[in-house]
C-alpha cells in the first residue's frame, strides 16, 4: 500500500481536494456550502460554471451564500446581503462605482478594489464536486473571517 503523503505532511493535506457533494444536486440548487479543511466555503453554479469562495464577506463577515448574483459591467458578482458589496465570482475582486468629480458630465464607471475574497478551485469528477483551497500566498481580506478568532463554522455540508 502507498504511504498517504497527506497524513505525513499536514500542509499537503490542507490543499488536497475535498468532495463536497454531487454535481446533480448543485445544478438544481445552484449553490451549496461546505467545510473544506476547517474553512467554510460557498460553491455557486452560475451559467454553467462553478465558483467557490470563502463564505464570509471580506467587508464584515456577511453570509455570501444568502446573496443574489447579478452582473455588473458584464461581470457576474455575488452581492453581499448585509451592505451590498459586489464581489466577482471568477476573481474575488471587490467592485465599486466611481465618478470623476472634475468631470460632472461623466457617467459612473465600475472599478476594482483588487482581490478581496479568496477564490478556491472547483473540479468535477464522476459526478462529484471537489473543492481545493487556494494556495495563493498573498493575504486576502476574507482570510480575516475564514481563520483565527473570527472564524464561525455554521455548516458541514
Ligand atoms: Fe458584506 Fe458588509 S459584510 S457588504
Amino acid at each position: 500500500m502507498e504511504p498517504d503523503d497527506s497524513i505525513q505532511n499536514p500542509e499537503e493535506k490542507e490543499y488536497s481536494s475535498v468532495c463536497v457533494g454531487r454535481e446533480a444536486d448543485i445544478k438544481k440548487s445552484e449553490r451549496m456550502t461546505a467545510v473544506v479543511h476547517d474553512r467554510e466555503v460557498v460553491i455557486f453554479y452560475h451559467k454553467g460554471q462553478y465558483h467557490a469562495m470563502d463564505i464570509r464577506c471580506y467587508h464584515s463577515g456577511g453570509p455570501l451564500h444568502l446573496g443574489e448574483i447579478e452582473d455588473f459591467d458584464g461581470r457576474p458578482c455575488i452581492v453581499c446581503p448585509w451592505h451590498k458589496y459586489k464581489i466577482t465570482l471568477t476573481t474575488g475582486e471587490g467592485l465599486y462605482q466611481a465618478i470623476n468629480p472634475k468631470d460632472p458630465s461623466a457617467k459612473p464607471k465600475w472599478c476594482s478594489k483588487g482581490i478581496k475574497q479568496r477564490i478556491h478551485t472547483v473540479t468535477v469528477e464522476n459526478g462529484n464536486i471537489y473543492v481545493t483551497l487556494s494556495k495563493e500566498p498573498f493575504k486576502c481580506d476574507s482570510d480575516y473571517y475564514a481563520t483565527g478568532q473570527y472564524k464561525v463554522i455554521r455548516s458541514s455540508s
